[in-house]
């Protein structure tokens, strides 16, 4: 077996694609997850290209024989590093290749000051991310329909769409509430998620990105925004479809409180791990970028 770095390339992107689902597939039947919608096809490819090309020495797969079985992608971001994605192929589980990737990949955030990752209930990764020194913060998920009745709001901040010329807000919202910006990622968003959604006033600002029925990433200044937002993503998921919010420390009980306000269901699933900062907050993190 050999370890080798990433390639911009579809054939990469599809492996590790490939990889990742049925390393997820097993994990589900074990762990089984709210029903929801996986991204398309398109996305996952695309984001596997994206950290190719943004931190191609963060990122880094497993070969034998020429197939590809395990893949670990991580990204630097202003002195965070985030591990975005860590799969092992079912049949190549528990002979310590996952370790062998989580090493290669943390050694790129070596210098980084503070970890972010979103885990999956795994026992075998949260043994992993303790021994690299992350704390694990226990995660809530949201999901089912949205109780429109219960999503009146007065109003009084307003929200609007956003797009790429809201950049230097997201980052100044970034920054403050996780000490990092997102810098290329927005990029991603932008151009895969469904819409951006922003709310800039004197009482503070934030933003928020839905894909679907799910709440992809939100951050703002003050709590008061943050529901703001929340609301106001969880009113345009489209009718018919299920909303899900997941990663909710307990930090995150303002938007546990709107979820269940609206009639979502609450569950628990997998951890926010984090190496010296606290939980961001307000804050819903992105699975993918953090
Ligand atoms: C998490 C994952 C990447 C680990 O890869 P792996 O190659 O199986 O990991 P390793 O073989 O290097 O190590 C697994 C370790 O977990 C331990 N472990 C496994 N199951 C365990 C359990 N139920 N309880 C405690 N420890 C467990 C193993 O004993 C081993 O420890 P060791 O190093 O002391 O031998 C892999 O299991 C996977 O793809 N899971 C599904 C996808 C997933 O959840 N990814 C993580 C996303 S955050």
């Amino acid at each position: 077996m050999i370890l080798r770095q990433l390639r911009d390339g579809a054939a990469d992107a599809q492996a590790v694609d490939d990889l990742a689902g049925a390393a997820f597939g097993h994990l589900h039947r074990s762990h089984p997850a709210p029903p929801g919608r996986p991204a398309p096809a398109v996305q996952r490819l695309a984001r596997v290209r994206h950290l190719a090309r943004t931190d191609p020495r963060g990122c880094w797969v497993a070969e034998r024989d020429g197939a590809v079985l395990g893949a670990a992608l991580s990204l630097r971001r202003e002195g965070v590093w985030i591990l975005a994605l860590f799969a092992v192929a079912p049949e190549a589980q528990g002979q310590g290749v996952g370790r062998l990737l989580l090493e290669r990949t943390a050694a790129y955030g070596r210098g980084c000051l503070r970890g972010m990752l979103c885990a999956s209930p795994a026992p075998a990764a949260a043994v992993h991310y303790r021994r690299a020194g992350l704390t694990l913060h226990p995660a809530m998920t949201l999901s089912g329909t949205v109780d429109r009745a219960g999503l009146l709001d007065p109003g009084d901040i307003p929200v609007h769409p956003g797009n790429a010329g809201h950049r230097h807000l997201l980052d100044s919202v970034d920054r403050r509430v996780r000490g990092a910006a997102h810098g290329p990622d927005h990029d991603f968003m932008l151009g895969h998620y469904d819409e951006l959604l922003i709310a800039d006033s004197l009482a503070g600002s934030g933003y928020c990105y839905r894909d679907g029925g799910a709440v992809k990433l939100l951050a703002a200044t003050s709590k008061r925004i943050a529901g703001r937002l929340l609301r106001e993503a969880l009113a345009r998921v489209p009718d018919g479809r299920r909303a899900q919010v997941e990663f909710l420390t307990a930090e995150q009980e303002w938007a546990v409180d709107i979820g269940l306000e609206v009639g979502l269901t609450l569950g628990t699933r997998g951890y926010v791990a984090l190496r010296g900062m606290r939980p961001p907050m307000p804050y819903i993190p992105s699975g993918g970028f953090l």
